[in-house]
């Protein structure tokens, strides 16, 4: 099955189990959580009342297209539910996030969110976090070479995100550092660390984050994983 069909499969069933009338709903990032959006637009169109909050200048220009309103997050009291994808799920449902540039949003929208749902493929599953991909973390552009020199002493090597040979601008207009470790034995420990350091704006772990992962694998069979269980 095709990437796009796996991505679909899990975007596509998370919409139908978890999205009912009258929701405030937040709208993912990136090519998985594309799918949940066109499939929200379905259930605008159809006549549910959904109030919709976006993670990223992308998501809500793609909502808008597609027929859906977007409010501001500080318009809503909480979210019932948002659905988004990610870089790297592992066993514990702890994930890396922010490979499309969104992170920052991204955790903001999920912490006022009361559940989130994570749409993957199952490519995403990692034993470890960090063996495959970088940790992304957006920082302030002021002093951001001291920024990533801090960065580099917490044992990774530090690059600045580029798009064209200029360097990426996020939504919040700062910087991206795409963070190598050999691997993240201690996602905790190290966010903490992160953390601390100054000019950091924010990191792509998120922990204790994920209510319900929804992965999809190679032969389309849908695996659901809820946390705490
Ligand atoms: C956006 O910043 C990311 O956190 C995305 O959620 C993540 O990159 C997953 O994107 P795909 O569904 O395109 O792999």
């Amino acid at each position: 099955m095709s990437d796009i069909n796996l991505k679909k499969i899990a975007a596509e069933t998370a919409v139908g189990d978890y999205v009912e009338n009258d929701m405030v709903v937040g709208l993912g990032t990136g090519s998985t959580a594309y799918y949940a959006i066109k499939k929200i637009s379905e259930l605008v169109a159809s006549g549910y009342n959904l109030t919709c909050i976006a993670t990223s200048v992308q998501s809500e220009k793609v909502a808008k297209e597609h027929g859906i309103k977007i409010v501001d997050i500080d318009d809503v009291d909480y979210i019932d539910v948002t659905i988004d994808g990610a870089d790297e799920v592992d066993r514990n449902l702890q994930l890396i996030k922010g490979l499309g540039g969104a992170l920052l949003r991204e955790k903001i929208v999920a912490a006022a969110s009361l559940k989130e749902i994570i749409v993957v493929d199952a490519s995403k599953k990692v034993d470890v976090l960090g063996v495959k991909n970088p940790l992304p973390v957006e920082v302030l552009r002021f002093g951001h070479h001291k920024t990533k020199y801090a960065l580099e002493k917490q044992g990774c090597s530090a690059n600045l995100r580029m798009i064209d040979h200029t360097p990426f601008i996020t939504d919040s207009g700062n910087y991206i550092y795409d963070c190598k470790f050999e691997s993240i034995n201690n996602p905790f420990f190290l966010e903490s660390r992160i953390n601390t350091i100054p000019g950091v704006v924010e990191n792509g772990l998120f922990l204790n984050t994920a209510t319900t992962v929804l992965m999809t694998s190679e032969n389309g069979k849908l695996e659901r994983l809820v946390s705490g269980e």
